[in-house]
């Protein structure tokens, strides 16, 4: 079978940068039309004109998870039928210090935006079915030190995942997690770079970081039919990080 998202309707938050922007323009690339949305639209409507420039659909939209009109806007026009909820913060810190604001701040936007946008999501499928794929992290399933609001959201999405995925599979609604290890990023460049990044990766069982391009055909996999029969699954993808050695 197939990864193709042939005329597919599909959804991509925090779009402007990052894993977003790339998995928007894969998304593109294998057919979907893609709606970018992220907080900055300047940003969001520039990658969208490029995407279209390059011959594939692409749209761009305004959207704060964190703002329930915002949401409902976003989802009150054509249902889309792939959603993928990126948007995230990290919020790192060490926990003796975290202002409880600070703490509040990472599961509103990866917890509670994850929800807002999945239930806004499903409520437009639930009369013709979709999927919803959770960016969660190898941090929702093992912790690492000063990141205990990101691991806490993370675990959430993950829990979050399974319970939607059991209550909305009577309406031929997936609902997936993906859980990304330490993927390259412009904007991580500089840590992984350091001593302490470096040691980072000698923990990693492949040796090397994950690149964007990893994610790229699990991504489709649980955006795609090829994927009709997963549903409440997590798909861990980390070079064997969470089965380092103890
Ligand atoms: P990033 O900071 O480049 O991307 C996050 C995106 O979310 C940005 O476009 C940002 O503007 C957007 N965003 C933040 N708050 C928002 C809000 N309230 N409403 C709408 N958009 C909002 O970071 P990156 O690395 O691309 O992360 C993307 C997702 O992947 C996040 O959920 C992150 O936790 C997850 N992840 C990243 C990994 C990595 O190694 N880069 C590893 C595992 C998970």
């Amino acid at each position: 079978m197939e990864l193709k998202l042939t005329g597919k309707r599909v959804l991509v938050t925090g779009a402007s940068s990052g894993l977003g922007l790339h998995f928007a323009q894969v998304l593109a690339r294998s057919g979907a039309e893609v709606t970018l949305a992220a907080r900055r639209f300047s940003k969001v409507q520039k990658a969208a004109e490029e995407i279209r420039l390059d011959g594939y659909a692409a749209e761009a939209l305004e959207l704060d998870v964190t703002d329930k009109i915002s949401v409902t806007k976003a989802f009150s026009a054509d249902p889309y039928d792939v959603v993928i909820n990126n948007a995230g913060i990290s919020g790192s810190g060490r926990a003796l210090e975290m202002k409880i604001e600070e703490f509040e701040s990472v599961l509103q936007t990866n917890l509670t935006g994850v929800f807002a946008v999945a239930q806004a999501a499903a409520q437009q499928m639930s009369s013709r079915g979709g999927s919803i794929i959770n960016i969660a992290s190898i941090l929702g399933l093992r912790v690492a030190g000063q990141v205990s609001a990101y691991a806490a959201s993370k675990a959430g999405i993950i829990q979050l995942t399974k319970a939607l995925a059991l209550e909305w599979a009577r309406h031929q609604i997936r609902v997936n997690a993906l859980c990304p290890g330490y993927i390259e990023t412009p904007f991580n460049k500089a840590f992984l770079e350091s001593e302490a990044g470096q040691a980072l990766i000698r923990r990693i069982p492949q040796r090397r970081l994950g690149q964007l391009s990893d994610l790229d055909a699990p991504l489709l996999l649980l955006a795609s039919d090829a994927s009709a029969y997963m549903t409440g699954s997590v798909l861990v993808v980390d070079g064997g990080h969470l089965v380092s050695s103890l």
